[in-house]
């Protein structure tokens, strides 16, 4: 059941700490430098050059967050949507196609990957269900093992997608030439093992109620991000939309120039998510400077003294950590931001109207 909680959606966030200890549980092994997954052991991935990651909404941004870990390592990696995957992608027998799905039934997905396998291809799902029928016609499955989620909204297993994508990522890119190795694994995964209590500090910290209280009933939201963030954004969004019922859109931060900035007033608060990197969050930071400019209220959601807070109107802190994590954590602080909107508005949260928990049409 909800437990003490008013809603199935915010007990999936609050158990976002306990999922993830289950996800990297005997497969981080910080102390070693070592990422062990049962299934996949050392040379797995040898013969591959090119990693799909295939999706559909929110499992879609955790494709996209891990293609960004993966060509940090300089390996070719590209997200795809699912429904557009035939259409777009060029598969051959060297090609590694991660299904990303937390249900293992959503059509579009498993259309995708069925033909990806036709075309030659090894298809690898990352799933939370064992013995769903992703898990049953890939050639092989990890377990995210966030346990059952019940919330029509995905959150705990975004976050341990991501972790587990991650996971997996390090395992390619040890198997494969010309990779580049993350310059500091163990650093990587001290900070891994980390998260969970960074996440309980967001959860016990954050100021997500107030602002969604202070931003109640405007005309539009809009969350911009670039890299990783950019993936945090559109997650950002799309959670919004989907149980407030506002209109809300995630933006590559540099895009809001080139059409959307027309929407924006000051009815409409810009969440600007960042990473860390200080190149590209100087480039976000003047992305939100131009929004502000027309009026719009800016909200950072950023670590402790970050460029942008002097700048900002609100703040939603994120822990300092390395910055593979950042964005994950973000995540944490926009699905508390989706849910007190909605609780505030009165929304049915765990069910909101037109949408089912899994999509078993294309
Ligand atoms: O079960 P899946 O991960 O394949 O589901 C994909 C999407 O339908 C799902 O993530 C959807 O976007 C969520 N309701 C978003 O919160």
């Amino acid at each position: 059941g909800k437990g003490t909680y008013d809603h199935y959606m915010l007990k999936e966030i609050n158990h976002q700490p306990t999922a993830l200890d289950n996800t990297i549980q005997g497969r981080a092994l910080a102390s070693d430098g070592r990422v062990v997954l049962e299934d996949f052991p050392p040379g797995t991935f040898h013969d591959h050059r090119t990693v799909h990651l295939v999706g559909c909404g929110t499992s879609y941004h955790a494709a996209m967050y891990a293609e960004k870990l993966l060509t940090d390592g300089d390996i070719q990696a590209d997200a795809y949507r699912a429904s557009e995957y035939d259409l777009q992608a060029e598969v051959t027998d060297d090609t590694l196609v991660v299904g990303v799905t937390q249900s293992g039934e959503t059509a579009d997905t498993l259309s995708a990957l069925r033909s990806a396998k036709e075309s030659g291809a090894t298809v690898v799902t990352v799933t939370n269900v064992v013995g769903s029928t992703a898990a049953r016609e890939a050639d092989n499955a990890l377990f995210i093992r966030a346990g059952p989620e019940i919330g029509v909204a995905a959150t705990k297993t975004f976050s341990s997608q991501v972790v587990s994508l991650a996971l997996l990522s390090q395992c390619i890119l040890s198997d494969i030439e010309d990779a580049t190795a993350h310059e500091n694994i163990q650093s990587l995964l001290n900070s891994l093992q980390a998260l969970p209590d960074h996440i309980d500090r967001v959860l016990e910290s954050t100021r997500a109620e107030a602002i969604a209280r202070r931003y109640a009933d405007e005309e539009a939201y809009f969350f911009i991000g670039r890299g990783m963030a950019n993936a945090v954004a559109k997650e950002g969004a799309l959670k919004f939309k989907e149980i407030t019922y506002e209109h809300a859109e995630g933006f590559a931060a540099g895009e809001l120039k080139h059409g959307p900035l027309a929407l924006v007033t000051d009815r409409t608060p810009v969440f600007a998510v960042f990473t860390g990197d200080e190149e590209q969050d100087s480039k976000t930071l003047n992305n939100a400077r131009e929004a502000k400019t027309r009026g719009a209220p800016v909200i950072s959601v950023a670590p402790p003294d970050h460029d942008s807070i002097g700048f900002a109107d609100a703040h939603l802190e994120v822990p300092d950590t390395n910055p593979e994590w950042l964005g994950l954590l973000a995540n944490v602080q926009l699905q508390l931001l989706s849910y007190h909107a909605a609780d505030q508005l009165d929304r049915p949260i765990d069910k909101p109207r037109n949408l089912a928990k899994s999509v078993t049409v294309e």
